[in-house]
């Protein structure tokens, strides 16, 4: 079962870069840059990496992409989740990046994006795999700093797709950023936002309504709202939905409680992905084994969810039937599963 899940094609669509720093390469980076770590040793490291809820991960997180200093130290934890996606078969992976975690440390916005630029071109270039970039809004910061933000990536609107908003959802809806997203759709980007993953159903209709977002990452809770799943449906907004991470953060108590199922049995356009794989335990590979084995999805939904990985990307047309094809032949080769 393991190779099938490993093998399939499919996209990721919600990783954060910096949730992707294993504790090796994060003693690795701490030796060289001489900086001193909250953790004695890897061990101690991978200790702490037990949740309450989102801001006690949020806490360590930081702490974590504190090593990240110089262009060299982007692009190498940008190489290393690439060379993972490749060996699980993913085709094309939509990263986030957070410059305030950098920015408001005095590192400049230019260090982090060519570091996780050059990896991303060397990817394609050495590795094959297809990528985007998504830059979040630190929430729990201002609309003003955000803004400021957004035009610092301004020079960069290249090599930028969309525009998302992470970290403490609670207290934080997406209306605060109303203003800061309308110009980001001005300049060209696309938008997206975590929403309903610890807030309530009303914090995704914002992000829909006010934030006009391409889709919902997590959007777990939209379950409490009859009203918003069927518009969810109707209009196939989809949501990027990180299983693992969810049972890590206790937003669903363990993963036979998950309700990725009964969101695709209702007709949503969900899809699987690792979060901040570094820290929940897996990576888009074994979000799927997880899922699958506590909510016996059958081949048909993981079909489902691989090709939705691809309709929900913000690839080409032309793009997301070519990988679409990629995976219905795998899926015919594939009969032992
Ligand atoms: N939620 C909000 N912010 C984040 C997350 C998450 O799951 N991961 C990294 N930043
Ligand atoms: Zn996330």
């Amino acid at each position: 079962m393991e190779t099938f899940f490993s093998d399939i094609p499919k996209a990721e669509l919600h990783i954060h870069i910096e949730g992707s720093l294993e504790p090796e390469l994060m003693f690795e980076i701490a030796d060289r840059n001489k900086i001193k770590l909250p953790f004695n040793s890897v061990e101690e490291a991978k200790k702490a990496y037990n949740f309450e809820n989102l801001q006690s991960f949020l806490d360590i997180y930081y702490a974590g992409a504190n090593v990240l200093r110089h262009e060299a130290d982007f692009y190498q934890l940008t190489w290393n989740y690439l060379q993972k996606a490749v060996s699980q078969n993913v085709l094309h992976t939509e990263i986030f990046f957070d410059p305030q975690t950098h920015t408001d440390r005095g590192i400049p916005f230019e260090i982090v994006i060519n570091g996780i630029r050059r990896a991303l071109e060397d990817g394609k270039e050495k590795l094959g795999i297809s990528s985007k970039l998504i830059l979040c809004f630190l929430r729990h910061l201002s609309a003003e700093s955000a803004m400021a933000t957004l035009q610092s990536a301004l020079p960069y609107k290249n090599a930028i797709a969309a525009v998302g908003l992470d970290s403490s959802e609670l207290g934080n809806p997406p209306s605060k950023f109303q203003t800061v997203f309308d110009k980001a759709r001005e300049e060209g980007f696309l938008t997206v936002a975590h929403a309903g993953e610890e807030g309530t159903a009303e914090y995704i209709w914002e992000a829909i309504e006010l934030l006009k977002v391409s889709r919902i990452d997590h959007g777990v809770r939209c379950i409490q709202d009859p009203n918003l799943v069927k518009y969810l449906a109707v209009e196939q907004i989809p949501l990027t939905v990180c299983p693992l991470s969810n049972v890590k953060l206790r937003v669903f108590n363990s993963m036979a409680e998950h309700n990725l199922k009964q969101l695709l049995d209702l007709g949503l356009c969900v899809t699987v992905n690792s979060d901040d794989p570094a820290y929940f335990g897996g990576y888009i590979a074994e979000n799927f084994i997880a899922s699958k084995t506590a909510l016996n999805l059958d081949k048909k939904d993981i079909y489902q969810l691989a090709k939705n990985s691809f309709l929900a990307s913000f690839l080409s047309l032309e793009e997301k039937q070519h990988f679409i094809e990629n995976l219905d032949s795998f899926m015919l080769s594939y009969s032992r599963y």
